[in-house]
């Protein structure tokens, strides 16, 4: 049987926006993502400074460990062709108040607020998808994989 290979990205929904996860999570699936994984957890200050290290010694760093470990978020690994680009197209830019006037339909427009509080996550590389699915799910497999045609898209 022939095998199509999708992409898989890491997907969170952040403190700000979990009086809409079930929303957010409609409209995952209606773009075509099928989500592989999901959990609802709540990162520890240290674990959400791991999570962002490449960030570490930024101005905005303390302030965004303290919003990510500020209440629970879903975690999610989402699979699709193209998933990381496209899944970073429908969160649009990564301030809110920019994607309001940018992107007006994009995900960080409708449920973020600024350039801290944006809503959701999305990795920005294969590389970066690779790792950030491996700290959320340690049991996870490779990003890329194989996937029986006609399962791939559910
Ligand atoms: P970044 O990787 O630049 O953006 P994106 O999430 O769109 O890939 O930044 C990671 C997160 O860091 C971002 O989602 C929110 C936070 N952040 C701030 O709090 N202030 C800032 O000025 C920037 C650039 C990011």
């Amino acid at each position: 049987m022939a095998d199509i290979t999708v992409e898989k990205t890491l997907a969170l929904i952040k403190p700000d926006a979990m009086n809409w996860a079930d929303e957010i999570i409609e409209e995952i699936k209606r773009n075509g993502f099928k989500i592989l994984q999901k959990r609802r957890i709540q990162l520890s200050p240290e674990e959400a400074a791991n999570f962002y290290a490449e960030h570490y010694g930024k101005m905005f760093f303390p302030s965004l460990v303290a919003f990510m470990s500020s209440s629970d978020i879903i975690v999610m690994v989402l699979a699709k062709q193209n998933a990381i680009k496209e899944w970073k197209e429908l969160l649009g830019p990564t301030d809110s108040r920019r994607a309001k006037e940018e992107e007006p339909r994009s995900l960080r427009a409708c449920y973020g607020h600024d350039n801290t509080k944006n809503a959701l996550h999305g990795s920005d590389s294969e590389y970066a998808a690779d790792k950030e699915i491996k700290f959320m799910f340690p049991d996870a497999y490779s990003i890329m994989e194989p996937v029986e045609r006609g399962t791939a898209m559910k």
